[in-house]
């Protein structure tokens, strides 16, 4: 992969600061964006900044038009069989939302998740299991963290209505074999909703091949804008979700006593949209399939490699999660002896210009059950470099040696 030439379509990589480059691995919370996506989101701006759908001018045809092409590129992206299928989030989070809370269910149903989800996934669940008297279940992991299968198809019993489940965690990069949980589960009857959030951006997805009932992800870890994701939906389900957020564009026609909501997507789609996301979700999208998400995913992992090797020989450095390398995507979660993860990620900003999240990455469920503080995360996404993984290295050694 031609790393110097995607690093030139990155503005913010051409940043110097304090005599340094900018070493940016922090992707899986947010991806930087390339001159094509803020091209895109600034041509809305300048050439049709008006509403879609509603009005009949010249203006509103174009923005009306680009957000089908958009549109069209997403389903695609994720190779959804109708355009409709795919729905406009404002990220992942609302997602899962949308299709934890618009489901319909009955008192005594289950809704099942595993032990790494989000909080994104995770308290939604919970809300709906206080709200709605659905029994929240959760799938512990092997002792090395892997998926247990076992452990899966024994709570999966018949009152299952819902599966829940992170594809891929944005805590150790590990991803779940989603085609066999899905399969195990649709011979239960029950339906699954992926969170494809750390997913997407690195992994070529077909949810017609998968069988998923309901996908979601987000357009700014994916070199999207900001404030824009998607939620698949399989327009066989539409009569067993009801509208989330209601309100105009959602409904075709009301009177004092009464309304009718328009068919999907746009009964999901509540108010004014961000049309500029739309179109920059696209462009990423575009710009993606151009290199090619194997080579991303390809690129990503051997870096990954790098960065285990180097861990491996600094004494106090312990990964945290999944151990083997060739599982974790882009990812790598860590601890160093004797410096707390904020410190550590404050130095190696400080020091050496690397940005990585420390903390416990919104899954604060794992980190408490675990008996883990917290951890400092790399992520790499298809912009990172061997000199940026050497760097890494070189900084955690310096500080597994501070006193
Ligand atoms: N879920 C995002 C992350 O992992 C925010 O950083």
């Amino acid at each position: 992969m031609d790393t110097d030439r995607i690093r030139n379509d990155f503005p913010v990589l051409q940043r110097i600061i304090k005599n340094k480059p900018l070493r940016y691995m922090d992707s899986a919370c947010m991806s930087l964006k390339p001159r094509q996506v803020i091209d895109a989101v600034v041509e809305y701006y300048e050439n049709f900044p008006a509403c879609a759908g509603r009005s009949v001018h010249r203006l509103s045809h174009e923005v009306e038009e680009a957000r089908r092409k958009a549109r069209e590129d997403i389903k695609e992206f994720i190779g959804a069989k109708k355009l409709e299928e795919v729905v406009y989030t404002r990220n992942t989070t609302e997602g899962l939302n949308l299709v934890t809370n618009s489901l319909q269910v009955n008192q005594g149903d289950v809704v099942l998740t595993t032990d790494r989800e989000h909080n994104s996934s995770l308290v939604t669940c919970q809300l709906l299991a206080a709200r709605k008297k659905v029994e929240h279940r959760i799938v512990k992991s092997n002792p090395d963290s892997t998926f247990n299968i076992e452990a899966f198809k024994d709570a999966l019993t018949p009152k299952v209505r819902l599966v829940s489940f992170v594809w891929t965690s944005n805590l150790d990069g590990y991803s779940l074999p989603a085609k066999e949980i899905i399969e195990v589960a649709h011979d239960n009857g029950s339906l699954v909703l992926l969170d494809a959030a750390q997913t997407a951006p690195h992994h070529e997805i077909d949810v017609a091949k998968l069988g998923v009932d309901f996908l979601a992800f987000s357009g700014h870890k994916m070199l999207g804008p900001t404030g824009t994701g998607v939620v698949y939906i399989k327009e066989e389900h539409y009569d067993v979700l009801d509208p989330f957020i209601v309100g105009g564009e959602t409904v075709e026609w009301s009177t004092f006593q009464d309304h009718k909501f328009l068919d999907p997507p746009e009964k999901y789609e509540a108010g004014l949209q961000n049309y500029a996301g739309e179109i920059g979700l696209a462009a990423a999208i575009r710009y993606l399939k151009s290199i090619g998400l194997k080579k991303v995913e390809k690129h990503e992992q051997e870096l990954n490699q790098l960065v285990h090797n180097g861990f491996s020989q600094i004494n106090g450095v312990t990964i945290i999660g999944i151990r083997d390398p060739r599982l974790r995507g882009g990812i790598t979660s860590f601890n160093i002896e004797g410096v707390m993860y904020h410190d550590v990620a404050l130095i190696m900003n400080r020091n050496y210009n690397l940005m990585l999240r420390s903390g416990q990455h919104c899954v604060h469920s794992w980190f408490n059950a675990s008996g883990i503080e917290g951890s400092v995360r790399a992520s790499l996404y298809l912009y990172n470099t061997r000199d940026e993984v050497e760097t890494l290295i070189e900084a955690a050694e310096e500080i597994s040696k501070l006193d």
